[in-house]
């Protein structure tokens, strides 16, 4: 009894500790917020109050599906740089694209892994030797040389569109043009689509899974390491998300499956006799430059995994975002709808179409096609988000103001799209023609679509091959029309939006 009493004597009581801990919690998190808001180095730069305490208002504006207005938003308000996070600034104007993604290191966090694939690579040499290596796979000659499989995806949307032509359906394109790139990417990587376009829809769930984990992906990278836990706990106890979040692992499973069996299959074959040329996939070519000199470039079966990996979920919803986005400016825009016709039609009518599937080549030879395609990317980037740098030593100067060392700092290509010096008066306006003027080449120098710089996106020309076939294809076979013309449509790459049109034949 003596030494219990003792005891009690000598350790505070349970009330004592939760007290003593709120009150060390706020006097650090006071500090905290006067250190970031007053003396940080980013203190000097406008921006909301959550945001230049916490990063809990690029949370927000991510999960609320519309981060690129809320931003655009701010830019409005606060001028051409703002702070978005304590230690993280976002800017509007189109020139500093050059300056910040020519040479400043990307920002991903991910050093888990021996050699991480392109997207979340932070070391510059490493990035720069891994796309050494694989770059010539995604050269457009190489993606042109498959052109085929996506021929083969395009006639199956083809003829699904027909069943759905008169019928008065209403088809969700946003929906359709995924299933046609997601099956693409089936087709270039491994010589066989998943079978979307066939059964019409996600087949074991897989799109869902990949959109869930590329959602989680986004908000976490936003949270410092040490709460993560916290996160993920708080996020399981929303129901929704964590039936969406136990679904994952299903579907991922059976997508390493697949991948670790055509990589088994290409080593079986490989030890029989060489691969011969009538295999020419993605992964065969990879697979080609492990064998022929894997061990010398340090790219083993992992690195190959990495890449199948970072294409399945780099390259489908991008692609289908910018695919739904030109029909959806078009179909918004009557005029603009009619004089893309014309203009397919009297190349149909001159022969410079091919049948059953347009060429690439003939697609991108449409001029006005060509505009409309840049303006509604230019509008709608499938990436609309700020793709973050670090500033190096010495810092630099971005519109006109020092940026200290360690900044993190970035553009958002829906912001920067919009920036009237580079883009016009009428920036916010959908207008191709802007794209046919003597501006032309400038605008394109300040395009963020596809990134700039060293990391420019790896994948582009598989994009534009899809969206120089599918477009003109679509157009040429079909009639569409809004299901709701009043309507409007956003998407971005973690909300999914419908987009519903009503298809006739035009023939
Ligand atoms: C319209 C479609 C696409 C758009 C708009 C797009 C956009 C982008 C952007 C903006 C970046 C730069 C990110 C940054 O600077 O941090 C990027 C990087 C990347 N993209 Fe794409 N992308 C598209 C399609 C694809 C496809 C089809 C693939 C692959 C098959 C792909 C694979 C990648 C990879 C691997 C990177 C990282 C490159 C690096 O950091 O070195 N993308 N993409």
């Amino acid at each position: 009894m003596e030494y219990m009493y003792k005891l009690e004597t000598v350790l505070p009581s349970v009330r004592d500790l939760v007290t003593a801990l709120f009150i060390c919690v706020t006097f650090f998190g006071v500090l905290h917020v006067v250190y970031t808001r007053y003396f940080s180095p980013c203190a000097p730069f406008p921006g909301p109050f959550l945001a230049s305490t916490t990063t809990l208002w690029k949370v927000a504006s991510l999960v609320s599906g519309e981060g690129e207005k809320r931003l655009m938003a701010l830019h409005k308000k606060y001028g051409p740089i703002v702070r978005i996070a304590p230690n993280e600034l976002s800017v509007s104007e189109a020139s500093a694209i050059k300056i910040i993604y020519k040479t400043f290191p990307k920002l991903f966090k991910a050093p888990f892994a021996r050699r991480p694939g392109h997207m979340e690579n932070t070391d510059i040499k490493q990035a720069a030797q891994r796309r050494r290596i694989v770059g010539d796979t995604y050269s457009m000659s190489k993606v042109l040389s498959l052109e085929s499989s996506v021929d083969l995806c395009l006639q199956q949307f083809q003829e699904r569109f027909s069943q759905f032509a008169g019928t008065g359906t209403v088809v969700n394109l946003k929906l359709w043009s995924h299933l046609f790139t997601f099956d693409v990417i089936g087709q270039l990587i491994f010589s066989q689509s998943f079978g979307f376009l066939e059964r019409g829809g996600d087949q074991g769930h897989i799109m869902q899974a990949i959109e869930t984990a590329i959602h989680i992906a986004m908000t976490m990278v936003n949270f410092p390491w040490y709460l993560h836990p916290l996160v993920t706990v708080y996020v399981l106890m929303i129901p929704r998300i964590a039936a969406r979040l136990v679904a994952i692992p299903k579907p991922i499973g059976a997508l390493e499956t697949r991948v670790d069996r055509a990589i088994r299959g290409l080593c079986h074959d490989a030890q029989a006799k060489p691969i011969g040329p009538e295999r020419r996939d993605f992964l065969t070519r990879w697979f080609g430059i492990y064998a022929e000199k894997g061990a010398e470039l340090d790219f083993g079966l992992a690195e190959i995994k990495q890449e199948v990996w970072t294409a399945l979920f780099a390259g489908s919803d991008t692609t289908s975002i910018a695919l739904a986005a030109t029909v959806y400016h078009l179909l918004k825009h009557p005029a603009c709808y009619s004089r893309v016709i014309d203009e397919i039609d009297s190349a149909d009518g001159q022969g410079l179409l091919s049948r059953p599937c347009i060429r690439y080549e003939e697609g991108y030879a449409l001029q006005y096609l060509r505009a409309c395609i840049k303006e509604a990317t230019r509008l709608h980037p499938s990436g609309s988000i700020t793709f973050p740098r670090r500033v190096p030593k010495q810092g630099c100067m971005v519109a006109g103001q020092f940026i200290p060392e360690g900044t993190e700092i970035g553009c958002n290509p829906y912001v920067v799209h919009r920036d009237r010096k580079v883009f016009g008066d009428d920036a916010d306006r959908y207008n191709p023609d802007r794209w046919l003027g003597p501006k032309a080449a400038e605008m394109e120098r300040h395009s963020l679509l596809f990134g700039y710089g060293p990391r420019i996106c790896i994948g582009r020309n598989i994009a534009l091959c899809q969206l120089y076939k599918f477009i003109p294809q679509l157009l040429r076979d079909f009639r569409l029309e809004l299901d709701d013309p009043q309507g409007g449509w956003s998407y971005t790459l973690y909300k999914t939006d419908k987009l519903e049109v009503r298809v006739s034949k035009r023939y």
